[in-house]
């Protein structure tokens, strides 16, 4: 595991957008794996900045994203694909059939069967841009999900649920449940890469840099990642090495 600290979010978003634009440049078939929430939104500004400046081109790249909320579609603001598609995905040359994010929608089990085998089709991920709950989940994997689980629908906790509520006009709004890639799954590409940051990460990033390996902190299995790289802010890592 690598960990590095910026003093600025501008800093940290640029270092990360560089490795996802090299990766895309070396290899214009490099599988992504993707995040939702406001840690990656910075990265993808840059990517759609570069993309427009140096033409870096996303036309081969295959994308799958880690989760998505149970009965929302595209059409829903709220949703995932609604996300991806607004602050990313509309801004590129990408072939949209060639972005997979796990569906909310109509059977879910039956989803979740084949996501893991679409991802094994493509290749594998070769970078997981991944972020961290303040509870220490990574995608909707909660605290107590076995470390070996593939694509599954997973119930969100009462921290979750707030944490996201900010996306919702009301509580009853919020999906309780969603689909998401399992740990094993994470864990299976080839390079992990997590951005975190703000004061409210700084208790779960110190869990996962320093803490035991534990399923109540899905997060910790990241440190028998090979190549894992931790990007945080200088709040978000305020409270390591305490
Ligand atoms: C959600 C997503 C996670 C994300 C987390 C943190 O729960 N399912 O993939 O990492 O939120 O989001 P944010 O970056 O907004 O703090």
């Amino acid at each position: 595991m690598t960990i590095s600290n910026f003093s600025t979010i501008e800093e940290l978003n640029a270092t990360v957008a560089a490795i996802l634009i090299e990766a895309v440049r070396h290899n214009p078939k490099t599988v992504l794996g993707l995040s939702t929430g406001n840690s990656p939104i910075g990265v993808y500004e840059l990517l759609i900045q570069d993309h427009i400046q140096n033409g870096t081109s996303y036309k081969y790249v295959t994308t799958f994203n880690l989760d998505e909320y149970e009965g929302l579609d595209g059409s829903s603001e709220q949703s995932y694909r609604f996300f991806m598609d607004k602050y990313l995905f509309n801004h590129l040359d990408i072939d949209k059939s060639n972005t997979h994010i796990p569906s909310g929608m109509g059977d879910l089990e039956a989803g979740c069967r084949t996501y893991d085998e679409k991802i094994k089709n493509a290749g594998g991920i070769d970078i997981q841009l991944i972020g961290i709950g303040t509870n220490g989940h990574i995608a909707f994997n909660e605290p107590g999900t076995p470390f070996n689980s593939r694509t599954h629908i997973a119930e969100l906790s009462e921290e979750t649920i707030m944490a996201n509520s900010k996306n919702f006009l009301s509580m009853k709004d919020i999906p309780k449940r969603a689909v998401t890639m399992g740990i094993q799954s994470i864990m299976e590409a080839k390079q992990i890469v997590m951005v975190a940051f703000g004061k409210n990460k700084a208790k779960a990033i110190q869990e996962m840099i320093d803490g035991p390996i534990t399923a109540k902190l899905p997060a910790s299995i990241l440190q028998q990642h090979p190549v894992f790289s931790v990007y945080l802010d200088t709040e978000a890592a305020s409270s390591l090495g305490n």
